[in-house]
């Protein structure tokens, strides 16, 4: 069975074509981050103006080595995201569904990160600037035979994406088990989910405020880093000393919720301090006060201690909980420390995603379809709203 899976919650405009839950037939996302990074954030008015640019030369391009004729259902993101960027997907989607007579499916956002890693990866997964092509997607040099990722270059230079190109195969070695642990941790959500099977689950935790990303994010911009901060304070840590600032881990009486809000303002308070200054002063003002050292050892010990609290959390679960498979999904789970510490603190071998399918992207959602329509009818076009909160 192949699904048409559609993706436009946040700041990424995403399809790709699915076949049976597993095998990546096309996978195409426009990101926006450029455009949003000027901002130092997503701003919800460009993001839902640039999915309408987008979405349908992205759909096309993800439908085109399969046929519509061959497009068995729809599945499109509806919730959680912001209303207008999930709006231009669904409303799409519903008109796709109801002109080609496809069967349509609803996804939850967050669940569907999860089945990165039921996605085989046995594509290429070595990014570089890719060649563009006269049809305006830049294709990799040597796709494999069945699996495309691609970026559509639609003519505006602010936008960005990667292509696979090439050197570096990544095979996932086995498909995760039942009952299965999964970190979810991106921009929006930071929870420990329990699956007892597919549309079987158990948010078993989850934070009481920031989200790990949006955190990441925050401390990206006090220390002038730039938009997104997950990668580029994780580029930054490479080149600092994690033991330079010690970070407070928060102490909850509850063991499987997270906080990060507290972290964030010790982390402020401590740049404040090193740059001789009290807790007034304004926080957009500290970044040019750092020394590349600085930045770089604040980047490295915040960096340690968030995922540290991530580490310690998930491990109290696995051994509550006595998982078959841990799994990690969302933005952050392209995080090298967070693999790195997680197969050192787990008795258990971790398939980890690629991380292009850690990132929003439209396989997921494909994936997610395939293992929901198994067992569900699909949804009226009509019955199909978006809910931007839930
Ligand atoms: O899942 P995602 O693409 O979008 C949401 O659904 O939120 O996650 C985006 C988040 C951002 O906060 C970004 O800073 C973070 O994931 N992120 C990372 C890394 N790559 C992306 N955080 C830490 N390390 C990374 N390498
Ligand atoms: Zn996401």
């Amino acid at each position: 069975m192949k699904i048409l899976g559609i993706e436009t919650s946040c700041d990424e405009t995403a399809a790709a074509v699915v076949q049976d839950g597993t095998r990546i037939l096309s996978n195409v996302v426009v990101s926006q981050i450029d455009i949003h990074a000027s901002f130092g954030g997503v701003v919800p008015e460009v993001a839902a103006r640039s999915h309408i640019e987008a979405i349908l030369p992205v759909i096309d391009e993800a439908v085109k080595p399969v046929g519509w004729d061959n497009i068995d259902a729809i599945a499109v993101t509806t919730h959680p995201g912001l209303i207008g960027s999930l709006l231009i997907g669904v409303l799409t989607a519903k008109t796709l569904a109801l002109t080609k007579n496809k069967p349509l499916y609803p996804i939850d956002h967050i669940e569907a990160h999860v089945y990165a890693n039921f996605l085989e990866s046995d594509f290429l997964t070595n990014f570089s600037s890719p060649p563009t092509s006269p049809s305006g997607l830049s294709q990799a040099t040597s796709p494999s035979s069945t699996s495309r990722v691609g970026t559509l270059s639609l003519g505006q230079p602010h936008r960005s994406s990667s292509v696979v190109n090439g050197s570096e195969k990544s095979v996932r070695k086995s498909v995760p088990e039942f009952p299965l642990l999964a970190l979810v941790v991106s921009g929006g959500h930071t929870q420990i989910v329990l699956f007892r099977g597919h549309g079987e689950w158990e948010i078993l935790g989850q934070t009481r405020d920031d989200a790990v990303g949006e955190a990441f994010d925050k401390v990206a911009k006090i220390l002038g880093l730039p938009y997104p901060g997950g990668p580029s304070i994780a580029a930054a840590a490479k080149q600092g000393n994690a033991e330079k600032y010690q970070l407070p881990k928060p102490k909850l009486d509850t063991p499987l919720e997270f906080s990060f809000s507290g972290l964030k303002t010790a982390l402020l308070r401590a740049v404040q301090s090193e740059c001789g200054k009290d807790f007034t002063f304004p926080s957009s003002q500290l970044a040019e006060l750092l020394s590349t050292v600085q930045r770089n050892d604040f980047a490295a010990s915040f960096q340690k201690v968030a995922i540290e609290i991530l580490v310690d959390k998930i491990e109290s679960a696995f051994i509550d909980y006595q998982p078959k498979s841990v799994v990690i999904a969302g933005g952050v789970a392209a995080n090298t420390e967070l693999r790195r510490q997680l197969s050192e603190r787990l008795p258990i071998e971790i398939n980890y995603p690629a991380p292009e399918l850690c990132t929003d992207n439209a396989a997921v959602v494909a994936s997610l379809g395939y293992f929901v329509a198994q067992n569900t009818k699909p949804t009226n076009p009509a019955d199909i709203s978006v809910t931007p909160t839930k």
